[in-house]
């Protein structure tokens, strides 16, 4: 399966950072969105972008990069030639499943089709196509051009052919795949994040610290942004979106955080609005490492994540590697929850997550089985 040409739908942060990170590396690419002014802006944003790479690297010569990206409001001619084509609207799985059913119908048998989504199940997205076999997850993390990770999802149906042409294109690309061998809610780095980022949110729910004093724990430990920062980043429209969308597929715990929802209510949606947890009008906040509070233990943060990590270790969904590797790539963290799960003992954590699942009354923070039992699947 020889991919050269590639059509990404929907030209917000993350199509037109794909769009962007596949003509860097020589492939022709179609970025469609809905109206001419969407694409004008998104084409702005690549060429910021790429003038950002240009000095921090050789990227070759600007204009030729750009000139590999054609943009049309039509899917039919962004579709027609396309060897793979990338969605990445915003996160409805309707919306999602009727643009994909649009794609069929005008692109070759053999095209591969992918989905950019950061949580949504592919088989769901996937139900009302003819040749499920061509789709699956392909999950970049945001800013593409700088994120290494990317995330290949397998449905049941997804073919073996069409898995290790993603993995070989994602290499091509010059980033780091992992494999998501089960189509499960959120896949690795999302999910694991997600259990980290509820408990989270319950300490400022109730009001133990404030974002800065708990974001400063984590740039003490060379995090690149703190979780509260890092939920500015992405934008609170995401993080609620997703926590939304784990309250009914994963565990009505996620729908416990009540800061989320009224920043997402009062449209405080973090970077994109200026404000968020932070004020972003002057740029990015600055967080004083010197707050960092001791009201917050960072092994709980750990613990959570460790759960998560070995659930979906049990459960198949990924290997112990692609689990660590995950993490630090997709988070671009100095280390994983597996390399921290080694350094505490099983018994201790076990007992120490019994204690946060009561104090929160969350059954999602319960030690899954392996953790129940007294050891790691690892
Ligand atoms: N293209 C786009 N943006 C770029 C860029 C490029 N080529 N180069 C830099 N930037 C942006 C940064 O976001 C930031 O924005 P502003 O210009 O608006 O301030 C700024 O440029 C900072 O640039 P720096 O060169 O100082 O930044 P850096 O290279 O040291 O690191 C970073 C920036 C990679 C974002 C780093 O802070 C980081 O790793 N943060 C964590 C990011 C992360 O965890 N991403 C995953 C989020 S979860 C996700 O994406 C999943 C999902 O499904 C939504």
């Amino acid at each position: 399966m020889e991919i050269k040409n590639v059509a990404v739908i929907g030209s917000g942060t993350m199509g037109r950072g794909i769009a962007e990170v596949f003509a860097l590396y020589g492939f022709n690419v179609y970025l469609e969105d809905i109206s001419d002014d969407i694409l004008k802006k998104a084409l702005n944003e690549i060429k910021d972008s790429l003038e950002k790479l240009a000095k921090k690297g050789n990227i070759g010569n600007l204009n030729d990069i750009l000139s590999r990206i054609r943009t049309s409001t039509s899917i039919e001619v962004a579709v027609k030639d396309a060897d793979l084509v990338i969605e990445a609207v915003p996160e409805l799985e309707d919306l999602k499943k009727k643009i994909f059913s649009e794609i069929e119908k005008y692109t070759r048998k053999d095209t591969i089709l992918a989905s950019n989504t950061s949580n949504i199940r592919i088989t769901n997205i996937a139900k009302d196509l003819m040749n499920k076999e061509r789709v699956a997850g392909l999950h970049f993390f945001n800013p593409p051009p700088l994120m290494k990770l990317v995330e290949i999802i397998k449905t049941e149906k997804t073919s073996d052919e069409v898995l290790n042409a993603l993995v070989e294109i994602v290499k091509k690309i010059g980033k780091y795949p992992v494999k998501v061998m089960k189509d499960t809610p959120g896949f690795i780095v999302n999910r694991i994040n997600a259990s980290g980022r509820l408990l989270l949110c319950l300490l400022i729910d109730k009001e133990i610290a404030s974002p800065e004093e708990i974001d400063a724990i984590f740039i003490k430990q060379h995090y690149p942004m703190g979780p509260f920062e890092l939920m500015d980043y992405v934008g609170i429209d995401v993080v609620y979106d997703s926590m939304e969308y784990y309250t009914k597929a994963l565990h009505p715990d996620f729908g416990k955080c009540k800061t989320i929802r009224e920043l997402f209510k009062n449209k405080q949606l973090g970077k994109k609005t200026g404000k968020g947890f932070y004020d972003w009008s002057s740029g990015r906040p600055v967080i004083d490492t010197k707050k960092a509070t001791d009201k917050v233990s960072i092994m709980d943060i750990f613990a959570v994540e460790i759960n998560e990590a070995v659930k979906l270790i049990e459960q198949g969904v990924a290997t112990l590697d692609d689990v660590e590797k995950g993490i630090q790539y997709g988070l671009n963290r100095p280390f994983g929850p597996i390399s921290v799960a080694k350094n505490i003992n099983v018994l201790d954590l076990k007992s120490r997550l019994i204690e946060i699942s009561k104090r929160w009354d969350c059954k999602m923070f319960e030690p899954i089985n392996s953790i129940k039992n007294g050891y790691y699947p690892f």
